[in-house]
């Protein structure tokens, strides 16, 4: 794992944006995996000005999302559909026909799961993979647990992670308890693998990633094994991680 410490949490997301940025620039069609959560949304800010200056083209670029909440429909402003819109694709010139997130207004996982999967392989999986990590150490929705999960699924969220979402939400009983997410196995197949953090509350999940056992228990902790894995988290995520 290569660990690129910053200053802070816009620090963090300039470097992010920066790798991306080289990612499209060096291969114009390149596969991105995306992320959803407080942490990228500065990074896609910082791509959606290189875009409207010029300088970042993604009119030929494809995206993959990790996962979507069970049972809201694109439209809902608390599905991540909407949140990737709002938060990123609206503001950059992709054309929206190439970008997947799955599909959480199908309550049939039998058939979501699988044809999401077929999407990403057609897709020849990521050139990038973009994650943010949970105060759990969950990438995607892939909570600890006691195997490393494969392909799409669907999941029962736990109380960290519903308790941790709720504060998007307007009361806790309105978290979707379930969520279709990306498995681990296919976000290993990312060629590349760029992961970010920021904040105190990220410390453990960090320090256990770069540093624990690699074990489901802590799903992040996987990223050890992959051959082309960047870490770009803040002084207070990195807090536990001694600087080299
Ligand atoms: P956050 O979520 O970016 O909102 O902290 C990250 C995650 O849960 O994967």
């Amino acid at each position: 794992m290569r660990i690129v410490r910053t200053k802070d949490y816009n620090d963090m997301s300039r470097k992010a944006a920066n790798v991306i940025s080289a990612q499209v620039i060096l291969k114009p069609d390149s596969v991105l995996g995306l992320a959803t959560g407080s942490t990228p949304i500065g990074t896609y800010k910082q791509l959606a000005e290189w875009n409207h200056k010029g300088d970042c083209d993604f009119s030929e670029v494809h995206t993959y999302n990790l996962d979507e909440y069970v049972g809201l429909s694109h439209d809902d402003p608390q599905s991540y559909h909407y949140f990737m819109r709002t938060n990123f694709f609206d503001h950059i010139n992709i054309d929206i026909n190439n970008t997947h997130v799955p599909d959480g207004a199908n309550l049939n996982a039998d058939e979501v799961c699988p044809a999401y999967d077929k999407m990403v392989a057609d897709a020849g999986y990521p050139d990038l993979q973009l994650l943010g990590i949970g105060r759990n150490g969950h990438i995607g929705f892939n909570e600890p647990d006691d195997v490393f999960s494969k392909g799409t699924h669907c999941v029962n969220l736990t109380e960290s992670t519903i308790k941790a979402n709720s504060r998007l939400f307007e009361r806790e009983e309105d978290v979707p308890r379930q969520a279709y997410s990306m498995g681990v196995q296919t976000i290993m197949y990312a060629r590349m693998i760029l992961i970010c953090a920021s904040g105190e509350d990220k410390a453990q999940a960090v320090h256990d990633m770069i540093l624990g056992p690699v074990t489901p228990r802590c799903p992040a902790s996987i990223l050890q094994l992959h051959h082309h894995c960047i870490v770009i988290a803040d002084e207070a995520a990195l807090s536990l991680v001694p600087a080299e």
